[in-house]
């Protein structure tokens, strides 16, 4: 089966082509950091509208670089649904939706974190069920047990802010431009790790939840009592990072040791972050524990998660009625396996 898989949840669009035979035949991805950068963060109207210039022309790319023609080739179409902002969903849910109905294939509504979580099924070493997902992404943090697709348990999660949303407002903070994630990784390479300790939020309690925004405090405050020189704020930055990691980690750590399973999946865009990577493969030999990662381009939100996360629904003969939906909030364990469910309800 070959699905056309479209995301348009927040600030990039998305579109890939899957075959669930030979893989992967196409992805592009067009990302609208530039637009939202002088006001610090995504405007929900301004999305909306740069989705409904490049969608189009990005499926058009698509198709061609899959080698695919416009009207054939294509057996169904994933879109992202939600969780996200309800305009941006909107473009790509009514594109999806509407050339399935032209097209005469069915059509299937996808759940962002569920496409974040299995893109490292694209991957040559993807994961066998059952593992540990941690999803760390500019909206969520969570960690979940993976039975199979569809099959979820939210073992803990942000309480406020997600990691990703902490990243990109304390590299706000220390005077980064949007979206600072990136940025303010990149400035703690150069910063002295002996220099500041910030907290590492609710390691000092039982449980798997998280909480990031006291972090973003600590940091406000910092800056605010240290000079503004170059060093010091590589080394807050780098105290900074180096907090969340650890959080992360001593998160996963006891989330493994709980619920035994022996593989680890950590997606979502902070997924990309170095630090992240370096520690969990310490964390993973300690327990001895197999690490899986998507690419990193597909850490943060493209369209190829998408279009495999709706093929295996549609493999299961996913099917929807022509209205279609999308959500800003849809809880990740309210979906089920595929053939038990087609969509948002
Ligand atoms: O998954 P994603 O593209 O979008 C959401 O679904 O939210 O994640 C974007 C988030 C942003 O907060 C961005 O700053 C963060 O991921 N991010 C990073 C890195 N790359 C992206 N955070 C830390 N280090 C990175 N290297
Ligand atoms: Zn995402």
């Amino acid at each position: 089966m070959r699905v056309l898989g479209i995301e348009t949840s927040c600030d990039e669009t998305g579109v890939a082509v899957y075959d669930s035979e030979t893989g992967l035949l196409a992805h592009q991805l067009h990302s609208q950091a530039a637009l939202h950068a002088e006001y610090g963060g995504v405007v929900p109207e301004l999305a909306s509208r740069d989705h409904v210039r490049k969608l189009i022309p990005l499926l058009h790319q698509v198709l061609s670089d899959a080698g695919l023609d416009r009207r054939g080739g294509i057996d169904g179409i994933a879109y992202t649904a939600g969780p996200g902002l309800v305009g941006a969903l909107l473009v790509g849910a009514a594109v999806g939706r509407s050339l399935a109905f032209a097209w005469g294939v069915p059509s299937v509504a996808v759940h962002h974190m569920e496409g974040h979580l299995l893109a490292p099924m694209l991957e040559p070493d993807a994961p066998e069920f059952p593992f540990l997902a941690l999803l760390v992404s500019g909206g969520h943090t969570q960690l979940v047990a993976v039975d199979g697709v569809g099959v979820y348990r939210v073992l803990g999660e942000s309480l406020d802010d997600a990691a990703g949303e902490a990243f990109d407002k304390t590299a706000t903070l220390l005077g980064l431009p949007y979206p600072g994630g990136p940025e303010l990784a990149a400035l703690a390479e150069h910063g002295d790790p002996n220099r500041f300790r910030f907290p590492r939020p609710m390691t000092d309690r039982p449980g798997l939840d998280f909480s990031f925004s006291g972090l973003k405090t600590f940091a406000m405050n910092t800056i605010a009592d240290a000079p503004g020189d170059p060093q010091t704020r590589a080394a807050i930055a780098r105290a900074f990072e180096e907090a969340v990691v650890d959080t992360l980690v001593i998160k996963c750590r006891r989330a493994l040791e709980h619920t035994g399973l022996e593989r680890l999946v950590v997606s979502g865009g902070v997924g990309a972050n170095r630090r992240l990577r370096q520690s969990m493969g310490v964390l993973a030999d300690k327990l001895s524990v197999a690490v899986h990662y998507p690419r990193i381009e597909f850490c943060t939100d493209n369209g190829a998660m998408v279009a495999y996360a709706g093929c295996q629904r549609l493999l299961a003969g996913a099917d929807e009625p022509l209205a279609f939906d999308a959500r800003a909030r849809w809880p990740l364990e309210s979906l089920l396996p595929p053939g038990a469910e087609h969509g948002p309800q």
